[in-house]
């Protein structure tokens, strides 16, 4: 990846800091427990292909090395966390216009060293002239104005997210904050992952002028070393910097989003945006084999889902099964395919619909779900309907970041626009991309959304309703209650059992950060029924005896996820690794020489 240059001075000091690197690497505490997993051949990801970056005195880790660096800046200013969360956030809205932004929403997971734990939901809400039945044509049938265009996007809630987490837990100012993505919106040269998401991306971005004139001036799309200048954004993050939520809910921004969907038959409207709230929400906790898992509660199904994932794999030794083995490869897909059908029947806006996370979330549920599960046959997901009675009747794209700060209080943030640049239309005079997220609702329930996940009635669209979303980011704590792992990633449907795995890794196979991340993945979703596994995850001869229990095994194309984690060692060391599969980056304050893992 290039490096942008946009940032020398203000990213001095953190260069400074880790030139002055500390004495030497500690020794892994727990090496004794040091786990023996091996990959299948062929995998791209071998053990010790991936190398962690340790710190001692703060560690940011995303999708991109300039928005870790901003973070990591923040972090050593003497910024707490969540001041390192909210510029980081704005930073990727500007480096990673695609995915994380300000056009969008997300979810934010913290730990506070003090132990204080909240999450913060800042999902996109339906406008409020939004219908149940606004995707369907006269037929009955979806059409694609879920996906693209005006009608695709709901409220955006970044924004307000940010403001929302600085006022409750933020110790700079806030302006201080907003500052580094002003400078990145002024121009940043186009390094490569931007370069190929554009040229791979260019019928699409060519459909909507405002979008074009940003990401192809003269008609040429950006390519790598060419400045990226986002002038119009520029303008809107320094009415965000100056007057906070306001200066995106209200006044010029609001109004230019109004006019916007105006011109493009859209619905959002300034009252819809001077509504709009972010909300703090109970975080789900749960345990896991003696670790407190911190994740998000709806309107994200990814806690819920995940938690009951991992419930019923609780009874099983999946370390004596074997890493990967056909047997620990069909409990994990079998429990998946049930956490998915109950995820897909019950779970939405928990304003707008009853849902029985409790019982989803509860030992006896697991142990019901896995006394359903034959020891070497898969169950066909005709046969696995949603274990808790009729649900009721009415009711790639994202980024993730962690964050850890030298006190210890821990961020895990998942946002997104949906699909790669959003509903593709730029906010004409306010520079950023809205998001498609409208989508995420059951456009008609049993047919399959983006993700080919096939959801039911009581994620239908209403208006104010935040749709459902996989996005689970997480913290996971150590038997003693301290922050081990803080984790999160894109995905869509996938999000999910990526975390489930990427927690199972470090707690059942005891792996560190780096073979943790760099493990091959596994997806079940319930229907379609298909078991889908990276190419060369699993080795030739697991794969036939997964056939052979019935399995409907596909290779997927490319790889599954984006794992952003850190993980605390137990000598107080922050050790991360930005997934090697697309190339984040993380940065530490007071980085340290590689510990031996
Ligand atoms: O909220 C959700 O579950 C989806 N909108 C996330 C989309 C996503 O992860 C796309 N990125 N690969």
């Amino acid at each position: 990846m290039i490096r942008s240059r946009a940032l020398p001075l203000l990213l001095a000091p953190v260069l400074l800091a880790l030139s002055a690197c500390g004495p030497g690497g500690p020794s892994r505490a727990d090496a004794a427990q040091a786990d023996t997993v091996t990959f299948a051949p062929g995998w791209d990801f071998p053990r010790g292909s991936t190398s962690p970056v340790n710190a001692q005195r703060g560690m940011v880790v995303t999708t991109d090395r300039v928005a870790s660096e901003v973070g990591a800046e923040i972090l050593h200013r003497g910024g707490n966390a969540v001041d390192a969360a909210v510029a980081t956030h704005f930073a990727l809205a500007v480096v990673n216009p695609e995915a994380g932004n300000i056009g969008g929403g997300g979810f934010m997971v913290v730990r506070m060293a003090d132990g204080t734990t909240a999450s913060l939901d800042f999902r996109e809400a339906a406008p409020m002239a939004a219908t149940a039945d606004m995707f369907l044509d006269a037929a009955g049938n979806v059409t694609e104005k879920s996906l693209i265009g005006h009608l695709a996007s709901g409220v955006p809630g970044s924004v307000a997210g940010m403001w929302e987490a600085h006022r409750r837990f933020g110790s700079l100012p806030w302006a201080e904050l907003v500052q580094p993505a002003v400078s990145l919106a002024e121009g940043i040269m186009v390094h490569e992952r931007l370069a190929n998401s554009l040229r791979s991306n260019a019928d699409k971005i060519g459909r909507f002028h405002a979008t074009a004139r940003v990401f192809m001036p003269n008609n040429r799309v950006l390519r790598v070393g060419d400045r990226l200048v986002q002038a119009d954004l520029a303008q809107t993050f320094r009415r965000i910097a100056a007057e906070g939520a306001d200066g995106f809910y209200r006044g010029r921004t609001a109004e230019l989003v109004e006019a916007e969907m105006r011109r493009g038959n859209g619905l959002i409207t300034r009252d819809d945006m001077a509504r709009y709230r972010a909300v703090w929400r109970d975080p789900l906790r749960f345990d896991y084999r003696g670790h407190e898992v911190i994740s998000m509660p709806p309107p994200s199904s990814g806690g819920v889902t995940m938690a009951e994932m991992l419930n019923i794999l609780e009874g099983y030794d999946l370390r004596a099964m074997g890493y990967l083995s056909p047997e620990h490869v069909h409990v994990f897909a079998e429990a998946a395919r049930r956490a998915y059908a109950d995820r897909n029947a019950y779970l939405a806006d928990p304003d707008f619909v009853p849902q029985p996370t409790a019982r989803m979330m509860s030992d006896a549920y697991a142990a019901e779900r896995r006394a359903t599960i034959a020891r070497d046959r898969a169950t066909p997901s005709a046969q696995v309907a949603p274990g808790l009675g009729a649900p009721p009747r009415e009711g790639t794209h994202t980024t993730h970041y962690s964050i850890v700060d030298e006190r210890g209080n821990a961020v895990a943030v998942t946002t997104t626009i949906n699909s790669l640049y959003g509903s593709l239309v730029t906010v004409e005079g306010a520079g950023f991309l809205l998001n498609n997220e409208m989508d995420d609702f059951t456009a008609k329930p049993g047919v399959p959304n983006q993700f080919g996940l096939v959801q039911g009635a009581a994620n239908a669209v209403a208006p104010g309703k935040r749709m459902l979303s996989a996005m689970t980011p997480t913290i996971v704590l150590d038997p003693s209650g301290k922050v081990l792992f803080v984790t999160g990633t894109p995905g869509g449907a996938t999000i999910i059992t990526s975390i489930a795995q990427a927690i199972s890794n470090v707690v059942d196979f005891r792996m560190d950060v780096a073979t943790a991340t760099s493990a091959p993945r596994l997806h079940h979703q319930h229907l379609p029924d298909t078991l889908r596994y990276e190419r060369a995850g699993l080795s030739p001869a697991t794969a036939a005896r997964l056939r052979a229990m019935g399995h409907a095994l596909a290779q997927r194309e490319g790889f599954q996820g984006d794992v952003q984690s850190i993980m605390v060692l137990p000598n107080g060391v922050q050790s991360a690794v930005a997934d090697p599969r697309r190339g984040g980056a993380a940065v530490g304050v007071g980085e340290v020489r590689r510990v031996v893992q």
